[in-house]
């Protein structure tokens, strides 16, 4: 995914450790039952330089908590985890944009009513934009047949290792065929979300993405986008989406944590309208990397800047550093 290695200092159970320390018993509840419940969270480095800091911090505390709850895990300690990731940060000097990963880990053996007893871990890896806006390339998606797991089959809020299993498959079938990725449906066969990543549609200007009712995971980066595009002044409505939608939008993007923004050029080979000009999609990619650059915490997006040469500059990082 990355080709830097990952940092070599992580926090594991209640201490600092190496890599090669941070091992998962095979008897575990983890491992023999999918239990882990899991943050990543973007480090970005500010626009001034210097170490870099967690974005959207609060939302991923929150979206853990609610996670640990909907998994019936007792709380390992979430009030430690902004000193951990401070730690972590200092301790590996980490000056350049990346991505940490806490988990809450059932370590203790037993059979499956066994009381889970999570562990922390708090690793760090270097990470800068994908391919996606590091080559400016959009995404071809293919609509799934696999389905995004109801809430009568897991809770879609409780971001649990063992509900990607099945996406994972259906990603995968989606690059044999030759796509890029997918998104998946829903029981009720309309559109959720892809693997590890939130969707967006535009349509006659109106922003669009499937309701939380729709069997998605509560994306921060999907509240962000809705914030900052009402602060554009652009209408966005959280409803529900069948492939036709999909078929017919304007522009579409994918996005996450970890993904950032991909923006998506045809689902199921019916290419986006503006698939080169993306202008919402344009504005509200600088927006993000103008606020997670900003030392003294959010701004509300107000630039409607679309120049290509400012758009570099401010999503790969290069303003105000020469
Ligand atoms: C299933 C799923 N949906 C959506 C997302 C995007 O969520 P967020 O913006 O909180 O990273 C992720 C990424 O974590 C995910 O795993």
């Amino acid at each position: 995914m990355t080709d830097q290695p990952a940092y070599p200092h992580v926090y594991f159970g209640d201490r600092w450790a190496s890599r090669a320390e941070a091992r998962v018993p095979v008897g575990s509840l983890a491992m023999r039952y999918g239990l882990s419940v899991f943050e990543g969270i973007r480090l970005y480095t500010p626009a001034t330089g210097g170490l870099a800091r967690p974005f959207l911090l609060a939302e991923h505390l929150d979206r853990m908590a609610a996670s640990l709850r909907a998994m019936r895990f007792p709380d390992p300690g979430l009030s430690d985890l902004p000193g951990i990731i401070d730690e972590l940060i200092s301790r590996n000097a980490i000056t350049q944009d990346a991505y940490v990963r806490v988990a809450a880990t059932p370590l203790n053996a037993g059979t499956l009513a066994e009381a889970a007893r999570p562990e922390w871990s708090v690793t760090a890896t270097p990470m800068g934009r994908k391919q996606w806006l590091a080559k400016e390339r959009a995404m071809a998606l293919s609509i799934s047949g696999w389905e995004r797991g109801s809430a009568a089959v897991h809770p879609p809020a409780a971001k649990n290792i063992a509900n990607y299993a099945g996406p994972r498959l259906a990603w995968l079938e989606a690059k044999d065929a030759g796509y890029d990725g997918c998104v998946l449906t829903n029981r009720h066969g309309r559109l959720s979300e892809a693997p590890t990543a939130a969707l967006f549609l535009v349509s006659d200007g109106t922003l669009r993405t499937p309701a939380l009712t729709e069997d998605v995971l509560p994306s921060i980066t999907r509240a962000w986008v809705i914030r900052a595009a009402r602060a554009l002044g652009v209408a966005v409505e959280e409803t529900a989406l069948t492939r036709r939608e999909a078929y017919r939008a304007d522009e579409a993007f994918l996005c996450g944590t970890g993904l950032e923004f991909a923006p998506v050029a045809s689902f199921d080979g019916h290419p986006c309208r503006f698939h080169e000009l993306r202008p919402l999609t344009r504005q509200l990619i600088i927006s993000y990397f103008q606020e997670v650059r900003t030392t003294d915490g959010p701004q509300v997006p107000t630039a409607a800047r679309t120049a290509r040469d400012s758009e570099q500059e401010v999503v790969h990082g290069t303003r105000g550093r020469r």
